[in-house]
């Protein structure tokens, strides 16, 4: 496994990490999610990512269980903060109430003293920016949080952040986390040349696209059962992937990914970290398997005939306004 810095700053993480959203405490039973976490430390995963929000707050306990015992120095531990853990007014955003209490109640679900990195899940335009700076740079000062990102933020919204942190002496955020795949490109028109003149690296989710680039949904047939996409909970986030067009197209990627010597599902990790300015492509994974067949595609380098026969392939089912939010 192969480890890139995040943005300007000294933190190191594993190209590939591991996420939980959808599966722990939710689709996937805790023996096979534990089985999940060890499987990705057995290959070499050093950075886990997981949200204060996912199943309802059970992912992270599930995650802090799986991590138990695992040397803390040894691995990078994400969570974020926004969406709503409860039903009153306080229970969610990015006001300072919400940020200090959602990250003591993440580090106790998580079984640790502090965070390698604390993100805003999406941005809040209710609360002034300074306000939710301020109270990163707090946690960052208390020890509980090493570092501050962002998820899913406009290329406005992250250089507003960069200048006000500047501004009032607060740590810059280093990271942004959004959607980012072979089908799904809204970053690179605007996201990435901003954060990169700030010096800050994409964290990106959802690489296989929720498992569409792996080619086992079909057009024209119902999806397999024991997928995501039948999942009663978590299954209506893939729905806007499963259109006849987009799984005709990745149907002819098959061969393309074969005559690499890639599965469709490695080929698909390995495009997103062609972008240097991707530090770490967050796989899933509903079993262990998955994980050992997506984590090839660390330092896979993917040559630039196969990269316009990709694109040619896709023209025209590729999403790349950045105006479309994931
Ligand atoms: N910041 C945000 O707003 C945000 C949003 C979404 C996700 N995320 C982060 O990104 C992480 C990854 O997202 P994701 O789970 O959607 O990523 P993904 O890697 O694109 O999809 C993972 C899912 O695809 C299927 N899959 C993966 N590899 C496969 C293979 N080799 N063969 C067959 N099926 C395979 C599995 O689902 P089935 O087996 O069930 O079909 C697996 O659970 C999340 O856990 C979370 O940490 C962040």
């Amino acid at each position: 496994m192969e480890h890139r810095r995040l943005g300007r700053s000294g933190l190191s993480v594993s190209e590939i990490s591991y996420g939980n959203w959808i599966t722990h405490g939710d689709q996937v039973e805790r023996d096979q999610a534990l089985a999940c976490v060890q499987a990705a430390l057995d290959e070499g995963i050093t950075t886990f990512d997981t949200a204060d929000v996912y199943a309802g707050t059970r992912a992270e306990t599930v995650l802090g269980e799986a991590l138990d015992g695992v040397r803390r120095e040894s691995y990078e531990l994400f969570t974020k903060v926004f969406w709503p853990t409860g039903p009153g007014p306080n229970d969610r955003g990015l006001g300072r109430k919400h940020i200090i209490e959602s990250c003591h109640a993440s580090l106790r679900r998580l079984r640790t003293d502090y965070v390698d990195l604390y993100q805003a899940h999406r941005y809040d335009p209710t609360v002034p920016l300074e306000e939710t700076l301020r109270a990163f740079d707090d946690l960052v000062r208390a020890g509980k949080v090493l570092y501050v990102g962002v998820s899913e933020w406009s290329a406005a919204q992250i250089s507003d952040a960069v200048r006000t942190a500047d501004e009032l002496g607060f740590d810059r955020i280093i990271s942004n986390q959004p959607q980012y795949s072979l089908l799904w490109r809204t970053i690179e028109a605007e996201v990435v040349p901003a954060s990169r003149a700030a010096g800050i690296s994409q964290i990106v989710w959802s690489p296989v696209a929720q498992g569409v680039l792996t080619g086992k949904y079909r057009p024209g047939q119902p999806p397999p059962v024991d997928t995501r996409a039948t999942s009663t909970t978590g299954g209506h986030f893939i729905q806007r992937l499963l259109g006849d067009d987009v799984l005709a197209r990745v149907q002819d990627l098959l061969p393309v990914a074969a005559d690499a010597g890639l599965s469709p599902a490695q080929l698909a990790v390995a495009w997103v970290l062609q972008n240097d300015n991707v530090a770490s492509a967050i796989i899933g994974a509903s079993r262990p398997e998955q994980v050992h067949e997506n984590v090839r595609a660390s330092g896979v380098k993917l040559d630039p005939d196969l990269l316009a026969r990709i694109d040619s392939v896709l023209d025209g089912v590729v999403v790349t306004d950045p105006e479309i939010v994931g």
